[in-house]
């Protein structure tokens, strides 16, 4: 197989005297499943949509494969599955009119059209809706129809705007593994407000804000940045008096009362965990929790969107 490749060579956006998305460049392999983070008019949208040839960018191009999206935006097009945001059109279609109608636009014919719309209603769960009008189905099946037409023609670069969005548990759980599933052969770009979805599927992070790229990273790169890193949080009777004898471990920089939690911070190059649980014992403290902050992403996305130290 050739390698998969998406090059973004300063994209920007104007609208009007509004910059959505302002000199874009990053490059995007095979295997890679890349998650688009960033507050609401980041400019995650519109990037995912000059990158699938919907959107003209005001300069700069991107290569899909080598096509330029700009002068060579056919064959782009074709490499390309794309989910966009909100609701598939052709409300009035059923389920598996719609997903023929697509499966022949992307060069179906005849029996094989049936076959690739049928395995596309078989991998999203569609089977019980296939003869409904799209107009008609919930927004979680709307959404499930627009992944199934993305993926209709086996596409080597999947672009998917906030896929999850709207669907019941169960399903993000069916959607993240199907993402993963197809990852190792494809490009996948997905955009998510859900932090956690960073961590189940993806393995590179950019964190976009006021159109612009802020931060491109690991997931474990990007909660490494939490200042909850290596921390060890304690739920315990008489938290004061807890904090007052922590505070004191020379391994300990800070601690932190906050919501009924204790957070102990490690001094630089600190290891904490062990010598907070021996103070536990030690001490006889009735502890409901204790554990070893990984980080939180949370934390580190508004640190790095708005500047804010927590
Ligand atoms: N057609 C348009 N005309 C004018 N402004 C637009 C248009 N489309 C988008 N914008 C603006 O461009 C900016 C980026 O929007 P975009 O939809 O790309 O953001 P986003 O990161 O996808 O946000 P969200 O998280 O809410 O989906 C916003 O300020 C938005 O209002
Ligand atoms: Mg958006």
């Amino acid at each position: 197989m050739s390698e998969l490749r998406i090059e973004a060579r300063q994209l920007c956006k104007n609208y009007g005297s509004l910059v959505a998305v302002d000199q874009l460049s990053f490059e995007v392999g095979t295997g890679e499943v890349l998650g688009f983070l960033g507050p609401n008019g980041a400019g995650k949208s519109t990037t995912m949509k000059m990158l699938t040839g919907f959107l003209a960018p005001s300069s700069g191009t991107a290569l899909i494969n080598g096509h330029d999206i700009v002068t060579d935006s056919l064959a782009a097009r074709r490499c390309i599955g794309y989910l966009p945001e909100g609701a598939p059109s052709y409300g009035e279609m059923t389920v598996r009119a719609f997903l023929e109608f697509v499966a022949r636009a992307r060069g179906f014919a005849g029996k094989r059209a049936l076959n690739a719309a049928g395995a596309a209603i078989e991998r999203l769960n569609l089977q019980g809706v296939v003869e409904q009008p799209i107009e008609t189905l919930s927004k979680g099946f709307k959404r499930r129809v627009g992944l199934a037409q993305s993926i209709i023609h086996d596409p080597q670069v999947l672009i998917l705007d906030e896929p999850t969005d709207g669907l019941d548990p169960n399903q993000k759980h069916e959607v993240r593994h199907l993402i993963r599933d197809m990852a190792e052969e494809k490009i996948i770009v997905i955009s998510t407000h859900l932090l956690e979805e960073v961590h189940a599927v993806c393995n590179r992070a950019m964190i976009i804000a006021d159109g612009r790229l802020l931060v491109d990273d690991t997931p474990a790169g990007l909660i490494a940045r939490s200042r909850y890193h290596d921390a060890v949080t304690l739920v315990v009777e008489q938290p004061e008096r807890v904090a007052s004898v922590l505070s004191e471990l020379p391994q300990a920089r800070k601690v932190e009362l906050r919501e009924g939690e204790l957070t102990v911070f490690p001094a630089p190059g600190q290891r904490l965990f062990e010598v907070v649980s021996d103070t536990v014992r030690e001490n006889r403290w009735a502890v409901a929790e204790l554990r070893l902050e990984a980080g939180r992403l949370d934390e580190v996305f508004r640190q790095i969107t708005r500047g804010e130290v927590s």
